[in-house]
């Protein structure tokens, strides 16, 4: 079976190694367009790091959390493999301690703490047991490492008010008062990191992290690690942009390329239509939309005054990609580009 290899990165894998080596000061928030690498660029970070760091990572994109339960569910890992009887937190530490395990998806917690760390209603109590586990490893020079993907799944939970708030209370309190330990918040949602870089209480809190997908160079040479020719690669280039997770199709599809990449294109097509026809009842959202996908289409990327609905709803859609930081707006990935010229030109032939 065709194995394919971590490529490149070189550049964020520097940067996020820079942060890790430095006292944690700020969140990071690791964002970009969707599939361009975010979370894979962060399980290699992980593969890399030495054994003083403990990285505790909570994975938010398979679930849905609709309650506290199921928050806690993600939070906390319930079986730990712990042989002995454990009562206390710092009996979870010995254990961390003694384990050559360095990767753990949630905190560890005992059994028989359950019902006193996680009560309905008083996230704090939870949080207050994951400060006491990152204080004692920290005591013993361990550096843990908090990594959470898909972050936005709880941004609208409310618990007693809306439990982000809380959440990133309890991160700046670890990171810039405590600096106890390192936070990653991962998200492909550019409407979340737009409201996170807009939100008064992390002003100064935080930094930024881009992933965007590959560029012309670093897309050219992970093809060729597969036997693309010139041809091949200008090919792929052209439809998919640096889009790892197409890249990756397209190695699969070498043999059949571009066939492939016009299946790709029709399918992406198709969505574009199903989205925007979706809108078509309310004449002015359907419009606006129109006229800013027209926008696109000779510009790569337009700066962005404020947010609309009609950029809400695409990039709502993920047809397009909003980056906050620098106010950019621009499609998804070159094959959504190639889907909008598509759409707008059915259109074009279909109006009467
Ligand atoms: N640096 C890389 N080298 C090789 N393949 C990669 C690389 N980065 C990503 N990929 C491929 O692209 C796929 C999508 O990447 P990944 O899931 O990390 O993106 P993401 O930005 O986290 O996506 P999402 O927006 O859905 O969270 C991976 O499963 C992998 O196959
Ligand atoms: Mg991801």
């Amino acid at each position: 079976m065709l194995e394919i290899e971590f490529h490149d990165r070189e550049k964020e894998i520097r940067e996020i190694m820079r942060i890790l080596n430095s006292r944690p000061d700020l969140i990071t928030f690791v964002y970009g367009p969707i599939n361009s690498g975010k979370s894979s660029l962060m399980d290699e970070v992980v593969r890399k790091l030495p054994d003083d760091y403990v990285v505790f990572f909570i994975d938010l994109r398979a679930h849905v959390v609709t309650n506290i339960d199921e928050f806690y569910d993600v939070l906390f890992s319930y079986e730990i493999g712990l042989k002995r009887k454990i009562t206390k937190s710092s009996d979870v530490i010995s254990s961390i301690l003694s384990s050559t395990v360095k990767f753990y998806s949630g905190f560890p917690l005992p059994e028989n703490l359950i019902s006193k760390v996680l009560k309905k209603d008083k996230p704090k109590n939870a949080f207050t047991y994951i400060f006491s586990i990152l204080q004692e490893l920290k005591s013993k020079d361990k550096i843990p490492v908090i990594i959470l993907d898909e972050l936005q799944v709880i941004g609208d939970l409310k618990i007693n008010g809306l439990l982000i708030y809380e959440l990133f209370n309890f991160f700046v309190t670890i990171t810039k008062r405590h600096h106890l330990a390192h936070v990653f918040a991962i998200t492909s949602d550019s409407l979340f990191i737009e409201k996170v870089f807009n939100e008064a209480m992390l002003h100064g809190r935080c930094r930024y992290l881009l992933v965007d997908d590959f560029d012309y160079n670093t897309t050219k040479e992970f093809l060729k690690k597969y036997g693309f020719s010139q041809e091949e690669s200008e090919l792929t280039w052209n439809y998919f942009g640096g889009k790892p997770v197409y890249l990756v199709e397209a190695i699969k599809n070498k043999d059949r390329l571009k066939e492939f990449c016009e299946e790709q294109l029709k399918l992406r097509v198709s969505q574009v239509l199903d989205a925007i026809y979706e809108i078509e009842e309310n004449k002015k959202l359907f419009n606006s939309v129109i006229d800013l996908l027209k926008s696109l289409i000779d510009n790569e990327k337009i700066r962005y005054k404020k947010i609309d609905e009609a950029l809400r709803f695409c990039v709502r859609k993920n047809i397009l990609f909003l980056e906050p930081v620098n106010r950019i707006v621009k499609p998804q990935s070159q094959l959504d580009l190639l889907a909008i010229r598509d759409v707008l030109n059915e259109r074009n032939s279909t109006s009467p």
